[in-house]
């Protein structure tokens, strides 16, 4: 039998150690919310590929859809010998997108489209100037870690990045940073580093992913649209973690009356599948002329044919009121958890849906950020046999991203386990 262990070891040989791994076992199969590593032993998975499969592991209507295209033909390139499925997901995500008269293209994954977002954004406007937030995420190809809110892993070692870039503060009310302090911090780059005039694009997700699963306030997202309005200047939504599904609607933006001029998509787009798109207003998306888009497997036919099918099942299956159904569930037992005295202690519980977050601290009750704790919860759930991610700016938050087709055993299941990881990692903590 292959082991883990003879995995890593040869990894170690023969992988570059840039790209890192959360948990030290290796994947033989995934069926909706269980996994098995290739030892046999069995996970319920509330990482699922770091929001990708909210469809779950392997559904079967978008592997039928996957395997029909592979009879077909599994790739032409959309620039060269054009197909129907692809003009159809365009339709489909047109009409989806809180955004009038849109236009879509596809791309291969998440850094991509944020790439052509802020391209496009630059075309649109004449100018080169992106704000981006601390604590975001948007990829690590060269431009997306620019705009990554975050040094360490992301941008530490590749020297510095792209310029004409600059962060405004994330607010995130309960460590400090009010809405007004994270407008105020827009405004200094307009009085310091460049003018609102030299600014394309204002590029933000509506929950932060990586960043920690704190929500933009709703007043937030008004004001950044103001600003954007009264300045001309792209409002980029980034829901490339936050979409399909994930927050009890279809887009993260939706929970405000905010339009965005753009919203860049991936990940749970297409339930396991590599395919990405920016979405938006015909006037911007069509600033560049032909050519000035693509990728040779931009939009490839077999994502396409497992993005409509898992578009299809999050609209069949009532994925969203799902979402909210397992949030929750889940915020309800983490706040019981959190009650209790000999656990890991917990700060703030916050779910937007399914889209679930909860803080490691200091002590009960308190709000001083924990990360060692969020580290060894997650190492025990594992050991125990729950997937989860640690996240966050201050590296103190644990992520639940469970598939939003879980059934309800296996949900309460993962959450079983969950308690175990803390009240044993606290015992290991104080060890
Ligand atoms: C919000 C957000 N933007 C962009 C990306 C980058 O996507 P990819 O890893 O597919 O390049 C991610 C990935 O986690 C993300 O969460």
């Amino acid at each position: 039998m292959t082991s883990n262990q003879s995995l890593h070891d040869r990894r170690g040989a023969a992988v570059a150690q840039g790209v890192a791994s959360a948990h030290p076992f290796y994947a033989a199969r995934a069926e909706n919310a269980e996994l098995w590593d290739v030892e046999g032993n069995r996970f319920i998975d509330f990482a699922i590929g770091i929001a990708v499969c909210n469809t779950g592991h392997c559904h079967p209507k978008i592997m039928a859809a996957a395997k029909a295209q592979c009879d077909l033909f599994t790739h032409t390139a959309f620039q060269v010998s054009a197909y129907e499925s692809y003009i159809h997901l365009a339709e489909r995500l047109n009409e989806l997108a809180p955004i009038e008269d849109a236009r879509s293209v596809f791309f291969s994954t998440g850094a991509e489209a944020v790439e052509n977002a802020v391209k496009i954004s630059r075309a649109a406007t004449g100018r080169q100037g992106v704000i981006a937030f601390t604590g975001a995420f948007h990829g690590r190809t060269e431009m997306a870690r620019a705009l990554t809110g975050k040094i360490v892993p992301y941008k530490a070692g590749a020297g510095v990045p792209m310029p004409a870039i600059f962060h405004a503060d994330f607010p995130v009310p309960h460590h400090g940073v009010t809405v007004e302090a994270a407008l105020a911090s827009i405004q200094k780059i307009f009085k310091v580093d460049i003018e609102a005039k030299d600014v394309a694009a204002i590029i933000i997700e509506p929950v932060l992913g990586e960043g920690g699963f704190y929500q933009a306030p709703t007043e937030f997202l008004q004001a950044l649209r103001g600003l954007c309005d009264e300045h001309g200047i792209v409002l980029i939504c980034d829901e490339i973690q936050s979409g399909f599904g994930r927050t009890g609607k279809m887009f993260a933006i939706e929970h405000s009356s905010v339009e965005p001029d753009i919203i860049t998509v991936a990940k749970a787009i297409a339930g396991g599948f590599p395919v990405s798109g920016v979405v938006g207003k015909e006037s911007v998306m069509n600033a560049l002329g032909p050519g000035g888009l693509g990728g040779t497997y931009g939009g490839n036919p077999v994502a396409c044919a497992a993005a409509h099918a898992a578009i299809t099942v999050i609209e069949e299956e009532k994925l969203c009121e799902r979402s909210a159904e397992i949030g929750a569930r889940m915020v309800e037992r983490l706040e019981a958890i959190k009650a209790r005295d000999d656990v890991t202690p917990i700060g703030d519980v916050r779910g937007l849906g399914a889209m679930v977050a909860f803080e490691t601290v200091e002590e009960k009750g308190g709000n001083t950020p924990k990360p060692e704790a969020a580290l060894a919860v997650v190492a025990k759930a594992r050991e125990l046999g729950l997937i989860i991610l640690p996240c966050g700016y201050w590296g103190n938050t644990v992520r639940l991203l469970a598939p939003l087709t879980i059934p309800m055993e296996h949900l309460e299941e993962g959450l079983d386990l969950l308690e175990q990881s803390l009240e044993q990692s606290r015992v290991e903590i104080a060890a």
